[in-house]
Parts: C-alpha cells; sequence; structure tokens
C-alpha cells in the first residue's frame, strides 16, 4: 500500500488580486453595468467575452478609474486591489494606473523616440535614479514586451514608425515598465494581421508568469487560447464566469451557449 496523494495540496490555487462587488456603472441615465460582482486571480488570464455594446469595454475602465475621465461615467459598488478600495478618495488615479496598466485597440505610441516611450512612465514615477538605471528598465522591459531585439539597434527613432504589431508590443512594453500587477487589454490584436496576433499571444501567456492579466476579446478562439478564466457579458450583466474551459464546453447559462455557438451576437 501507499500513501494516496493530497489532491488537495496538487490544485493550484491563485490569490485573488481584484475583487469587485456589485458595481454599477451609469452613463447619465444609461445602466450599462449591473450589480456585478467578480474575483479576478492573480497569474492568470482572464477573457471577457460578449456581444458589442455588453460593457466589457465600460467594466475594464472600471478596474483602473479610467472612467473618471468621462464626465457622464458614475461608478457605484466596490473594487478593491489587494483588498484596498481602489475609489477611496486618498487613491490617486495616476499612481493607480501605474499598478493597473492598459493597453487599447488600437497601438498609441507617443510621438516619441522608442526608447522615450518606454521611459515616460518610469521617468514621472522617478523609477530610475541615474541614466544607467533607466537604460536598464527600458531593455528590461522591451525584452518583455518581446520586441527588443527587432528595435535593440534604433532605440532613437520614432516608435511611430513601426509596424502595426511591434507597435502593440511596444505599448505593452511600455505597461510593463513601470512594474504593474494588474494589465487591462482591450481588444489588443483586433487591429493585428494573424502573425502579430499570435506573437502577442505568446506574450499574454508569458505575462502571466508576473501579471494578473484581463483580456476584452472578440474572438472566441483567442480567449480559448489565451486564458483560464473567462467572464461572459450580457447586456450589462455579468451571465456567467468560470474556468475557460467549462465556458466553451459546457456552459450553465443558455445565454452563454447561445453567444459561443454563434447564435447571439
Ligand atoms: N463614453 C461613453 N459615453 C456614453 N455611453 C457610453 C460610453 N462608452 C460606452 N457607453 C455605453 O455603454 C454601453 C456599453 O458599452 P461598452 O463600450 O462598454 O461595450 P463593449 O462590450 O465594450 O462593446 P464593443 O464590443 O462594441 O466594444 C453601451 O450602451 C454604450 O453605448
Ligand atoms: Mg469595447
Amino acid at each position: 500500500m501507499y500513501d494516496q496523494p493530497n489532491l488537495e495540496s496538487t490544485v493550484s490555487q491563485n490569490d485573488i488580486k481584484i475583487s469587485a462587488d456589485k458595481v454599477q456603472v451609469y452613463y447619465g441615465e444609461n445602466h450599462a453595468i449591473k450589480d456585478v460582482s467578480v474575483e479576478i486571480e492573480d497569474k492568470t488570464v482572464t477573457a471577457f467575452i460578449g456581444p458589442s455594446g455588453c460593457g466589457k469595454s465600460t467594466f475594464l475602465r472600471t478596474l483602473n478609474r479610467m472612467n473618471d475621465t468621462i464626465d457622464i461615467c458614475r461608478v457605484e459598488g466596490n473594487i478593491n486591489l489587494d483588498g484596498e478600495d481602489i475609489y477611496d478618495p486618498k487613491v490617486d488615479p495616476v499612481q493607480l494606473r501605474a499598478k493597473v496598466g492598459m493597453v487599447f485597440q488600437k497601438p498609441n505610441p507617443f510621438p516619441k523616440s522608442i526608447y522615450d516611450n518606454i521611459a515616460y512612465g518610469p521617468r514621472i514615477h522617478g523609477l530610475a535614479s541615474s541614466k544607467a538605471e533607466l537604460d536598464e528598465i527600458v531593455e528590461k522591459s522591451l525584452r518583455r514586451g518581446a520586441i527588443w531585439e527587432e528595435v535593440k539597434d534604433r532605440l532613437h527613432a520614432p516608435g511611430t514608425g513601426l509596424s502595426g504589431g511591434q507597435q502593440q508590443r511596444l505599448c505593452i512594453a511600455r505597461a510593463i515598465a513601470t512594474e504593474p500587477e494588474v494589465l487591462l487589454m482591450d481588444e489588443p490584436c483586433s487591429a493585428l494581421d494573424p502573425i502579430a496576433t499570435a506573437q502577442v499571444e505568446e506574450l499574454i501567456d508569458e505575462l502571466r508568469s508576473r501579471y494578473s492579466v484581463v483580456i476584452v476579446t472578440h474572438s472566441m478562439q483567442q480567449a480559448a487560447r489565451v486564458s483560464q478564466k473567462t467572464a461572459f457579458f450580457h447586456l450589462g450583466n455579468l451571465v456567467e464566469y468560470d474556468d475557460t474551459s467549462k465556458i466553451f464546453t459546457n456552459p450553465t447559462d443558455e445565454r452563454t451557449e447561445s453567444y459561443i455557438t454563434g447564435r447571439i451576437g
């Protein structure tokens, strides 16, 4: 006879990084997010899926207070990052966004050199005390952004001169440069060709070892490939949130099933 392995200790359980509780978002009279509660895990890629207009981008933006920049937008409920309320008046949204970085649909490098695109955040947050240290941060970020080899000989050329896929990896490297803990990505591959998409997906998978990543995508294949958890939104509601494999093979809610099989969209 031999001992049974202790299954409980072999199941990896990630910590909760962001906990949202009964979140409502309004744009004027429009109730865009309805009572959404969800726990986003650390070191995990979480996909947000659902038909256009269901509130994916709106909910994503609540996680780093990007909705603050929209005048008519009002957020209620609670969102905690590592147990701290991010909507507490003491929290500086600029500091918060260094911790919870964001990558947008359309690559948006600053009209600056490749080097300065990366160095910008570390400079304003005082992360480097010397030129050598800044150089190191720039190199490390570009390496983690999987674009170092392609740009190391032209760091002082404009970031806007790169191809779309390179620009998006530059923007990811820029988001990483401030040592964030969470990376929010809103359809980061929708402007990219299949090769660049594959490169960014590979990068997202690598980022998971260090960060909590949340990605909005319209591609079911992409959600299935890159995420471990999936949240399905419909008309402002979070309908179902579960392991990605469960959502795509055996969803609980009819609306999820209809969406993933292409009946609503
Ligand atoms: N800046 C804004 N001002 C007013 N209403 C907005 C704004 N942004 C989004 N909305 C509204 O909030 C609702 C949710 O929109 P949101 O952009 O979050 O959807 P989405 O799921 O990201 O859609 P898509 O897949 O098309 O990007 C919609 O009714 C939309 O019209
Ligand atoms: Mg959107």
